[in-house]
């Protein structure tokens, strides 16, 4: 136990994270030259496609130091917002965090809301310098920074490329150095924290997990704490760049459990796997459901498809349980499901998964945040409002609650003005503001969950020319002034085009949807109206016109080759349109109110 060492890499996204990983594997001689490749540790396609670590992961080095021999456990964090609580849970998992900064870009949002979890979990924090090989690099200034922020010593931060590999060794000396071996008593019944799961075809849900007490056996009857069930141990291991299947796993490390779990709900990262026989008193603390915080209809293009939806749907569900799904149908587009996500980019994911792995085709609506309504009634418990068409009728409402988060951005003093107003703007209320340095701010504000849904990501980059970082964390419930705005197309209401706004918007939105609905969905033989109503009153009205018959000519030109090539292309990329009534609608029409500026 005194040998092992169990850390996490945190780090602001693109502070090279995955190539510091890389390179420490390399460094340790855990890769052989086979296996390399870049970004080892990110291995789902999409994953690799965005850069971005979606699942966390654990693998384990043997270094030698001193000459005596230790065990590195490299415990994996994603770098989105929409997973904080794997995070989290990875975090907890470790004793110390390399916290990678880059020399260029100095400390942004996620540096510091990582460091926080990091604080919040005892864990011994390593500062790393990284980029320092660019000309860019700023090493003095940046030092300074990391020194004000965590109050260590300038000695303490590692100059580091994780490119040319300098600092790589000095690194790995300072993990065995600085963070401290695990504590805990093998002697005690098992007590082990669940980390991460990834859904494997073939062999079900293989299982993550840090020992802190006790061991954990080959074959011995395990138990899961929060979901209460109990499995065979059929196989346990340590993970290198492939699985090395072990009798025993004892306190401290880390390793993999295979039961044949099939379905990825029964394994609930921060849940503890104790012994059947003989239980733990002390489950680990900080167990949480994670919840979906957006939600959104999806539904199939073809109507006929419903049924291959929803075994494609419940084939993912398999293997990412924070994907939750219930029924529901629109007037409008038929029968669907309304989807629960972590947040945007996991409904992007959910998405293109289906599309790439399931070749489904799918419309999916305006997302939502989920709303809590209280009717006039006075019932203790609030309705669950996670689609428009759930909101009461407005003179039963008493009063409806929206979630808040605190949100964290980085900026430069240059910018702060624009953030401000932005930030207001989409009724963020300002809690602080601090000098970082002389050039860099943070603010923190509470704002509505649903403002950084639509579109805030964007705005923010633009507003600050690209120079501010942004992270978030929920803080609960707040009472809201909620409408709903209908769009009517041809004077029939399309339920599926409904948005939940906030009172004081919704008449802009209601202009601003029309508008841009009229950009989207293409000409057609005959004049479309297109309206804004909150209930029967109606905020806007535009017009689309119809196609006169000489452009379709042109277009077209009579040339049958030229027709069929039109055809042929239209049947190549995939047609993500839908027929409503007489109108056709485009995909992007469905997403209009989150792209209105
Ligand atoms: P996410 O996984 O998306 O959070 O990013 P990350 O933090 O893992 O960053 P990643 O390792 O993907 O690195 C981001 C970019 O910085 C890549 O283009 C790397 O090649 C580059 N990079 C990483 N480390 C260094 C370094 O030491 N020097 C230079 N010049 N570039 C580096």
């Amino acid at each position: 136990m005194e040998k092992i060492r169990n850390f996490c890499i945190i780090a602001h996204i693109d502070h090279g994270k995955s190539t510091l990983a890389d390179r420490l594997l390399d460094f340790t001689g855990s890769v052989t030259e086979r296996e390399k490749q870049d970004q080892l540790l990110d291995n789902m396609d999409l994953e690799r496609e965005r850069g971005i670590t979606i699942k966390s992961h654990a693998i384990q080095m043997d270094y030698v130091h001193n000459g005596e021999k230790y065990v590195l456990n490299l415990i994996d964090t994603p770098g989105h917002v929409d997973f904080s609580y794997e995070v989290s849970r990875s975090i907890a998992a470790c004793e110390g965090a390399l916290l990678v900064v880059d020399a260029a870009q100095s400390i942004q949002a996620q540096t510091i809301s990582n460091l926080y979890l990091a604080l919040e979990n005892d864990l011994e924090i390593i500062p790393v310098l990284n980029k320092v090989d660019l000309p860019s690099a700023n090493p003095e200034e940046v030092t300074d920074d990391i020194v004000d922020l965590l109050g260590c010593k300038p000695e303490e931060v590692i100059q580091a490329s994780a490119k040319t590999g300098v600092g790589i060794e000095e690194i790995l000396t300072a993990i065995i150095e600085r963070v401290p071996a695990p504590k805990g008593n093998p002697d005690e019944s098992l007590q082990a924290l669940v980390f991460d799961s990834v859904y494997n075809p073939f062999r079900g849900v293989e299982t993550y997990f840090r020992v802190v007490n006790g061991e954990i056996k080959k074959g011995q009857k395990i138990k899961f704490v929060a979901t209460g069930k109990s499995y065979f141990a059929d196989e346990i291991g340590t993970l290198k760049l492939t699985q090395h299947p072990k009798n025993k796993i004892s306190t401290g490390d880390v390793g993999y459990l295979i039961t044949g779990i099939k379905d990825a709900r029964e394994v609930k990262v921060g849940d503890t796997i104790t012994d059947s026989a003989d239980p733990t008193k002390n489950p680990i603390g900080g167990f949480e459901d994670v919840k979906p915080m957006v939600f959104a209809g999806i539904y199939p293009v073809d109507t006929e498809d419903f049924e291959d939806l929803r075994s494609s749907m419940e084939k993912l569900q398999l293997n990412d349980a924070s994907l939750v799904f219930t029924p529901e149908s629109s007037a409008a587009l038929g029968f669907g499901f309304r989807c629960g996500f972590l947040g945007m980019l996991h409904m992007e994911i959910i998405q293109e998964r289906l599309e790439r792995e399931f070749d489904m085709t799918v419309i999916t609506t305006v997302p939502n945040v989920s709303y809590h309504a209280y009717t006039t009634k006075g019932d203790i418990d609030p309705i669950i409002v996670n689609n428009p068409t759930d909101l009461p009728d407005p003179s039963t409402i008493d009063r409806v609650e929206e979630p808040y988060i605190k949100a964290t951005i980085i900026t430069k003093a240059d910018f702060v003005g624009n953030v401000m107003s932005l930030c207001i703007e989409k009724r963020g209320q300002i809690v602080n503001q601090t000098y970082l340095t002389t050039e860099r701010v943070e603010l923190i504000f509470d704002m509505p969950l649903a403002e950084i849904v639509f579109d805030f990501y964007d705005r923010l980059k633009t507003v600050s020319k690209g120079y501010a970082s942004f992270d978030y964390s929920p803080i609960g419930m707040r009472p809201s002034k909620l409408v709903r705005v209908d769009i009517l197309l041809n004077a029939q209401p399309v339920d599926a085009l409904s948005a939940l706004v906030h009172f004081d918007n919704a008449y802009h939105i209601g202009k601003k949807m029309c508008e841009k609905l009229k950009e989207l969905i293409p000409r057609q033989q005959f004049d479309i109206p297109i309206q804004a109503a909150i209930g029967s009153k109606i905020i806007s009205r535009e017009t689309i016109k119809a196609l006169r018959k000489d452009v379709t000519a042109k277009c077209y030109g009579g040339d049958i080759s030229r027709k069929r090539k039109l055809l042929e292309k239209q049947k190549k990329g995939k047609k993500r349109m839908r027929q409503v009534g007489n109108v056709e609608i485009p995909q992007q029409a469905f997403m209009a109110v989150l792209k209105l500026n």
